[in-house]
Protein backbone atom coordinates (compact mmCIF):
# COMPACT_ATOMS: atom_id res chain seq x y z
CA UNK A 1 0.00 0.00 0.00
CA UNK A 2 1.54 4.25 -0.68
CA UNK A 3 2.18 4.96 2.51
CA UNK A 4 -0.35 8.47 2.05
CA UNK A 5 -3.08 5.47 1.92
CA UNK A 6 -1.37 3.55 4.74
CA UNK A 7 -1.26 6.82 6.96
CA UNK A 8 -5.36 7.42 6.04
CA UNK A 9 -6.05 3.81 7.21
CA UNK A 10 -4.57 3.79 10.13
CA UNK A 11 -5.73 7.30 11.36
CA UNK A 12 -9.32 7.72 8.92
CA UNK A 13 -9.73 12.13 8.90
CA UNK A 14 -7.02 13.13 9.99
CA UNK A 15 -5.72 15.87 8.18
CA UNK A 16 -2.56 17.42 9.50
CA UNK A 17 -1.86 21.26 8.46
CA UNK A 18 1.81 21.08 9.34
CA UNK A 19 4.50 18.75 8.47
CA UNK A 20 7.55 18.73 11.09
CA UNK A 21 10.97 16.98 10.53
CA UNK A 22 12.93 16.46 13.68
CA UNK A 23 16.88 16.95 13.45
CA UNK A 24 19.54 15.11 15.58
CA UNK A 25 18.59 15.21 19.15
CA UNK A 26 15.76 17.07 18.69
CA UNK A 27 13.57 14.02 18.55
CA UNK A 28 11.97 14.99 21.85
CA UNK A 29 9.74 17.72 20.73
CA UNK A 30 7.73 14.65 20.16
CA UNK A 31 7.24 14.14 23.68
CA UNK A 32 5.15 17.52 22.98
CA UNK A 33 2.98 15.77 20.99
CA UNK A 34 -0.99 14.95 21.70
CA UNK A 35 -0.32 11.33 20.11
CA UNK A 36 -3.29 9.78 17.70
CA UNK A 37 -0.90 7.28 16.27
CA UNK A 38 2.90 6.47 15.90
CA UNK A 39 4.37 4.32 12.56
CA UNK A 40 7.12 3.48 12.19
CA UNK A 41 9.23 3.79 9.06
CA UNK A 42 8.99 0.41 8.54
CA UNK A 43 5.53 0.52 7.78
CA UNK A 44 5.90 2.80 5.56
CA UNK A 45 6.68 2.53 1.58
CA UNK A 46 9.82 4.86 0.46
CA UNK A 47 9.99 5.80 4.15
CA UNK A 48 14.16 5.38 4.05
CA UNK A 49 15.53 4.40 7.72
CA UNK A 50 18.19 6.38 9.16
CA UNK A 51 21.22 4.92 10.72
CA UNK A 52 21.99 8.13 12.98
CA UNK A 53 21.89 7.26 16.29
CA UNK A 54 19.29 10.38 17.43
CA UNK A 55 16.88 9.40 14.93
CA UNK A 56 13.93 7.59 15.95
CA UNK A 57 12.50 6.46 12.71
CA UNK A 58 9.32 6.83 13.42
CA UNK A 59 6.28 9.01 11.95
CA UNK A 60 3.61 10.50 14.36
CA UNK A 61 0.40 11.87 14.23
CA UNK A 62 -1.21 14.00 16.70
CA UNK A 63 -1.95 17.57 17.75
CA UNK A 64 -0.14 20.40 19.26
CA UNK A 65 -2.42 23.23 20.80
CA UNK A 66 -5.32 21.98 19.11
CA UNK A 67 -3.36 22.16 15.42
CA UNK A 68 -2.73 18.77 13.97
CA UNK A 69 0.23 17.79 12.37
CA UNK A 70 2.53 14.85 11.07
CA UNK A 71 6.28 14.74 12.61
CA UNK A 72 9.00 12.75 11.27
CA UNK A 73 10.95 11.73 14.39
CA UNK A 74 14.50 11.30 12.26
CA UNK A 75 15.53 11.85 8.62
CA UNK A 76 17.30 10.02 6.41
CA UNK A 77 20.65 12.28 5.42
CA UNK A 78 22.35 12.15 1.84
CA UNK A 79 25.87 10.74 3.09
CA UNK A 80 23.69 7.75 4.26
CA UNK A 81 22.92 6.50 0.68
CA UNK A 82 24.05 9.33 -1.74
CA UNK A 83 21.01 9.49 -2.35
CA UNK A 84 19.74 13.45 -2.66
CA UNK A 85 16.29 12.59 -3.20
CA UNK A 86 15.74 10.48 -0.04
CA UNK A 87 12.64 12.52 1.26
CA UNK A 88 10.93 12.29 -1.96
CA UNK A 89 8.13 9.75 -0.69
CA UNK A 90 7.35 11.38 2.72
CA UNK A 91 7.69 14.88 1.17
CA UNK A 92 5.20 14.23 -1.37
CA UNK A 93 3.07 12.25 1.65
CA UNK A 94 2.73 15.47 3.30
CA UNK A 95 1.55 17.37 0.50
CA UNK A 96 -1.15 14.70 -0.30
CA UNK A 97 -2.63 14.22 3.08
CA UNK A 98 -2.97 17.95 2.54
CA UNK A 99 -0.25 19.85 4.75
CA UNK A 100 0.65 23.26 3.56
CA UNK A 101 3.52 23.97 5.61
CA UNK A 102 6.32 22.17 6.40
CA UNK A 103 8.71 22.89 9.28
CA UNK A 104 12.66 21.75 8.77
CA UNK A 105 14.55 21.66 12.02
CA UNK A 106 18.50 20.44 12.52
CA UNK A 107 21.73 20.29 14.19
CA UNK A 108 24.25 22.80 12.79
CA UNK A 109 27.93 24.26 13.58
CA UNK A 110 28.00 28.21 13.95
CA UNK A 111 30.52 30.00 11.94
CA UNK A 112 29.54 33.20 14.13
CA UNK A 113 31.35 34.01 17.47
CA UNK A 114 28.09 35.38 18.81
CA UNK A 115 25.92 32.74 17.95
CA UNK A 116 27.41 29.94 20.65
CA UNK A 117 26.30 26.22 20.90
CA UNK A 118 22.83 26.08 22.59
CA UNK A 119 21.35 28.62 20.65
CA UNK A 120 18.55 28.86 17.58
CA UNK A 121 19.37 29.90 14.14
CA UNK A 122 16.23 30.78 12.09
CA UNK A 123 17.22 29.71 8.45
CA UNK A 124 16.58 32.57 5.84
CA UNK A 125 18.53 31.46 2.78
CA UNK A 126 20.95 28.51 2.05
CA UNK A 127 23.95 27.92 0.01
CA UNK A 128 24.23 24.01 -1.57
CA UNK A 129 27.83 22.85 -1.71
CA UNK A 130 27.13 19.29 -2.51
CA UNK A 131 26.56 19.89 -6.15
CA UNK A 132 23.76 17.89 -6.23
CA UNK A 133 20.05 17.77 -6.39
CA UNK A 134 16.75 15.79 -4.96
CA UNK A 135 15.45 17.34 -8.44
CA UNK A 136 17.96 15.56 -10.55
CA UNK A 137 15.52 12.98 -11.87
CA UNK A 138 12.20 15.58 -12.67
CA UNK A 139 10.79 16.44 -15.60
CA UNK A 140 8.59 18.89 -17.18
CA UNK A 141 9.18 22.94 -16.48
CA UNK A 142 8.24 22.87 -12.89
CA UNK A 143 11.67 21.72 -12.06
CA UNK A 144 12.95 24.77 -12.10
CA UNK A 145 11.78 25.90 -8.85
CA UNK A 146 11.95 29.47 -8.09
CA UNK A 147 13.97 29.35 -4.55
CA UNK A 148 13.59 33.08 -3.96
CA UNK A 149 12.32 33.25 -0.27
CA UNK A 150 12.43 29.65 -0.58
CA UNK A 151 11.93 30.29 3.64
CA UNK A 152 9.02 32.07 3.58
CA UNK A 153 9.27 35.54 4.83
CA UNK A 154 6.09 35.84 6.60
CA UNK A 155 6.50 32.65 8.56
CA UNK A 156 10.31 34.15 9.33
CA UNK A 157 8.87 37.29 10.30
CA UNK A 158 6.01 35.79 12.57
CA UNK A 159 9.20 33.11 14.39
CA UNK A 160 11.03 36.20 14.98
CA UNK A 161 7.90 38.12 16.44
CA UNK A 162 7.20 34.95 18.66
CA UNK A 163 11.16 35.00 19.43
CA UNK A 164 11.09 38.66 20.86
CA UNK A 165 7.77 38.42 22.80
CA UNK A 166 9.42 35.12 24.91
CA UNK A 167 12.52 37.02 25.09
CA UNK A 168 14.48 34.06 22.90
CA UNK A 169 17.58 35.66 20.91
CA UNK A 170 16.74 34.01 17.29
CA UNK A 171 19.22 35.43 14.67
CA UNK A 172 18.74 35.09 11.19
CA UNK A 173 21.25 33.56 9.10
CA UNK A 174 22.52 31.47 5.83
CA UNK A 175 22.61 27.68 5.95
CA UNK A 176 25.11 25.85 4.22
CA UNK A 177 24.38 22.50 3.15
CA UNK A 178 27.77 20.18 3.46
CA UNK A 179 27.54 16.46 1.90
CA UNK A 180 29.36 15.28 5.30
CA UNK A 181 29.79 13.00 6.96
CA UNK A 182 32.87 14.02 7.80
CA UNK A 183 33.19 17.78 9.79
CA UNK A 184 34.21 20.22 7.40
CA UNK A 185 37.51 21.42 7.88
CA UNK A 186 39.13 24.73 9.36
CA UNK A 187 39.84 25.63 5.53
CA UNK A 188 36.64 25.02 4.34
CA UNK A 189 35.14 26.66 7.26
CA UNK A 190 36.94 29.71 6.59
CA UNK A 191 36.09 29.70 3.03
CA UNK A 192 32.05 29.57 3.88
CA UNK A 193 32.42 32.83 6.19
CA UNK A 194 33.87 34.88 3.46
CA UNK A 195 31.05 33.44 0.96
CA UNK A 196 28.71 34.75 3.97
CA UNK A 197 27.40 31.48 5.78
CA UNK A 198 26.16 31.62 9.04
CA UNK A 199 25.91 27.54 10.28
CA UNK A 200 26.79 24.74 8.59
CA UNK A 201 25.17 21.19 8.55
CA UNK A 202 24.22 17.75 6.63
CA UNK A 203 20.84 18.41 6.12
CA UNK A 204 17.59 20.73 5.44
CA UNK A 205 17.91 21.84 1.64
CA UNK A 206 17.26 18.70 0.05
CA UNK A 207 13.97 19.01 2.15
CA UNK A 208 13.61 22.36 1.04
CA UNK A 209 14.31 21.66 -2.88
CA UNK A 210 11.35 18.79 -2.72
CA UNK A 211 9.13 20.86 -0.65
CA UNK A 212 9.43 24.01 -2.52
CA UNK A 213 8.71 22.02 -5.85
CA UNK A 214 5.59 20.75 -3.81
CA UNK A 215 4.82 24.22 -3.50
CA UNK A 216 4.50 23.92 0.39
CA UNK A 217 5.33 26.62 2.39
CA UNK A 218 8.88 26.18 4.62
CA UNK A 219 10.60 27.35 7.85
CA UNK A 220 13.39 26.08 9.07
CA UNK A 221 15.55 26.31 12.67
CA UNK A 222 19.17 25.49 13.07
CA UNK A 223 20.04 24.50 16.87
CA UNK A 224 23.74 25.06 17.07
CA UNK A 225 25.42 22.11 18.73
CA UNK A 226 28.95 23.59 18.27
CA UNK A 227 31.10 26.23 16.55
CA UNK A 228 32.15 25.22 13.14
CA UNK A 229 35.75 23.58 12.96
CA UNK A 230 38.70 25.26 13.81
CA UNK A 231 36.60 27.95 15.87
CA UNK A 232 36.83 26.08 19.25
CA UNK A 233 39.20 23.96 21.34
CA UNK A 234 36.60 21.36 22.05
CA UNK A 235 37.03 18.41 19.53
CA UNK A 236 33.51 18.15 17.08
CA UNK A 237 31.71 14.38 17.15
CA UNK A 238 28.41 13.63 17.47
CA UNK A 239 28.40 12.97 20.99
CA UNK A 240 29.35 17.19 21.39
CA UNK A 241 26.12 17.56 18.71
CA UNK A 242 23.68 15.33 20.75
CA UNK A 243 24.42 16.90 24.50
CA UNK A 244 24.25 20.48 23.38
CA UNK A 245 20.79 19.76 21.27
CA UNK A 246 19.34 18.77 24.43
CA UNK A 247 20.42 22.04 25.94
CA UNK A 248 18.64 24.06 23.04
CA UNK A 249 15.65 21.92 23.73
CA UNK A 250 13.37 23.99 25.63
CA UNK A 251 13.88 27.18 23.65
CA UNK A 252 13.22 24.88 20.77
CA UNK A 253 10.40 23.87 22.24
CA UNK A 254 8.75 26.51 23.34
CA UNK A 255 9.76 28.58 19.77
CA UNK A 256 7.74 25.88 17.97
CA UNK A 257 4.67 25.14 20.12
CA UNK A 258 3.75 28.96 19.74
CA UNK A 259 5.09 29.02 16.29
CA UNK A 260 2.31 25.83 15.63
CA UNK A 261 -0.43 27.42 17.55
CA UNK A 262 -0.58 30.62 15.45
CA UNK A 263 -1.25 28.28 12.92
CA UNK A 264 -4.56 27.44 14.22
CA UNK A 265 -7.13 27.93 10.76
N1 LIG B 1 29.15 20.81 10.57
C1 LIG B 1 28.26 20.10 9.84
N2 LIG B 1 27.20 19.52 10.35
C2 LIG B 1 26.97 19.67 11.68
C3 LIG B 1 27.87 20.39 12.49
C4 LIG B 1 29.00 20.99 11.91
O1 LIG B 1 29.84 21.64 12.57
N3 LIG B 1 27.36 20.33 13.75
C5 LIG B 1 26.20 19.60 13.69
N4 LIG B 1 25.97 19.21 12.44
Amino acid sequence: MKSTEYIRSVAPGFQPQIALVLGSGLGEFADSIDKISEISYADLDGFPQSGVAGHAGKLILGKVEGVEIIAMQGRVHYYENAQAEAMRTPIHCFKELGCEMIILTNAAGSLDKNKPPGSVMLINDYINFTGVSPLFSETGNNRFVNMVNAYDKELREEMLRIAEQHKIELGQGVYAWMCGPQFETPAEINALRVLGVNAAGMSTVPETILARHQQLKVMALSVITNFAAGMDSEELSHAQTMKCAEIAALTFKVLLTEFIKKQKS
